[in-house]
């Protein structure tokens, strides 16, 4: 009888503290022993010139959501978006359980966990997005989902079938004080960006690229002020989702200075895209395959994103992966988007690639460590939203979720190469150095150099704990 099911030799462990020489040993789906001359083993895999990092914790990603009927359907569910993230080397996603208005949210999550019970390749959890936040919502439905485990609530102030007004948002920010729930909030505001598609419009300016034009950088920087200082008013922290750039940043920086505990997320878009990959080859309808909410902008705000990086303002680095398709099966997928701008779903595909690319810009090219890259891609996701000590690190005790990373690899993002069911990715062609080797999930190999050799219904739902970064519930 061998000590261990398997031994991972000759590595490099990096966690968001340390780096060091160290072997891994693995029982029973966790990690039982960090060190050397650990014992025996069923199997040993040679990790020697590999990282050996905890798996991706993808604290944002959009898979089966609800579309409102005659709007575009998500590309990935469960199946193709959890592949896709195990072939990236994340082994753990947060996807969100949507209300639709006038629906019950217990009954909503009862809905997305059919849809993912079975299907999926990695572990998940799920935020729940409150579009119509009534007496009942607050008082009796969101309490008790967050005993259950869904810690995490997502607000919106835009988009017609989500937006909260202002005494909405106060009251769901007071639900999750009451509950010790931590409220992610997308801010970008509804009445200018109505204002501002309606006048481009009237200009006959409806190609994608004036989806940027919509909502600036203003626009995401008021609706950012506004969520602070609702916050404040009502004492609970809260997370500023997809960061586009300096304006919105400054803000979160402000807030953080003045003593409130306002948290920021920032996303590979804006990193590695800008508004111009919006004008497509030439103003063309291609460009709407880099729409998403906010907008990639240009390339002062990737500078500004860094500074964030680096400076503390985000916690974490999400892909937003909110996959849609470009032609789709029937090749009209969009075709009412090729009418305006205003009707290209928002959101791009980016669950595979969130890691590499930030591994690649970051690390490879010397901006960031690579602890704070295990921090941003996995550890910090795992404190923030109740998933630690489960998830986020490699130590004893731990879920064996490991990514075998080669940090001299040189790729090239394409998207037959992707395993997710979008028909394109927004990174295509770009080169990045640092590729995911190998992903283990709970000590079980299931990706290994571009194969996927774990089995859908591997990955189970996690019921989270409190975020130890929102209120403490009574308090
Ligand atoms: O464009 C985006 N990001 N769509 C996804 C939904 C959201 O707001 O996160
Ligand atoms: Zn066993
Ligand atoms: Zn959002
Ligand atoms: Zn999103």
């Amino acid at each position: 009888m061998a000590d261990f099911e398997l031994i991972l030799r000759g590595g490099t462990v990096v966690t968001a503290a340390d780096t060091f020489r160290a072997d891994v040993a693995i029982r029973h789906g966790r990690i039982v022993s960090v060190g050397s001359g650990l014992g025996s083993a069923d199997r040993i895999i040679d990790a020697s010139g590999l990282l050996v990092m905890p798996g991706g914790v993808d604290s944002h990603v959009h898979l089966a959501q609800h579309a409102p009927p005659g709007t575009p359907q998500m590309a990935d569910g469960f199946e193709t978006g959890s592949r896709s993230a195990i072939a990236g080397g994340t082994t753990t996603v947060i996807s969100f359980a949507v209300q639709p208005r006038g629906a019950s949210l217990r009954e909503s999550v009862r809905d997305y966990h059919t849809k993912a019970e079975g299907q999926s390749y990695c572990d998940y959890g799920f935020h729940l997005i409150v579009t119509d936040p009534t007496p009942t919502v607050l008082g009796q439905e969101l309490p008790a989902l967050v005993m259950d485990g869904y810690t995490s609530f997502k607000v919106f102030m835009t988009y017609d079938d989500m937006v909260l007004n202002d005494r909405q948002l106060l009251e769901v920010f007071d639900c999750a004080r009451g509950c010790g729930a931590l409220v992610m909030v997308h801010c970008e505001g509804y009445d200018s960006i109505r204002f501002m598609t309606e006048r481009l419009e009237r200009a006959g300016k409806t190609a994608p690229y004036y989806h940027g034009a919509s909502r600036p950088q203003s626009v995401e920087r008021e609706a950012t002020h506004r969520a602070i200082s609702h916050a404040e008013l009502v004492d609970v922290p809260i997370m500023v989702v997809h960061v586009s750039g300096r304006e919105a940043m400054e803000q979160i920086r402000w807030a953080r200075q003045k003593g409130l505990r306002i948290y920021g997320e920032t996303c590979p878009q804006y990193i590695a895209l800008t508004a111009d990959d919006m004008k497509g080859f030439n103003m063309d309808e291609s460009g709407g395959k880099y729409v998403c909410s906010p907008p990639p902008r240009d390339h002062a705000s990737w500078e500004a994103i860094w500074e964030g990086i680096r400076t503390g303002v985000f916690q974490t680095f999400s892909s937003d992966h909110c996959p849609f398709f470009y032609e789709g099966p029937d090749g009209k997928q969009n075709a009412k988007g090729k009418t305006s701008f205003r009707w290209v779903p928002n959101g791009i595909p980016g669950v595979e690639n969130r890691m590499a690319i930030l591994f690649s810009k970051g690390v490879s090219e010397g901006r960031i460590s690579v602890n704070e890259f295990v921090a941003l891609t996995s550890t910090n996701h795992a404190r923030m939203y109740g998933l630690y000590p489960r998830k986020g690190s490699i130590a004893a005790g731990f879920d064996a979720d490991i990514v075998l990373w080669d940090p001299n690899r040189k790729e090239v993002i394409r998207q037959e190469r992707m395993h997710h069911a979008a028909d394109y990715t927004p990174y295509e062609g770009m080169e990045v150095t640092g590729w995911p080797v190998m992903t283990l999930l709970r000590g079980k190999p299931v990706f290994e150099e571009g194969r996927i050799l774990g089995e859908v219904g591997d990955g189970r739902f996690l019921a989270r704990e409190l975020s130890p970064y929102a209120t403490s519930p009574g308090s």
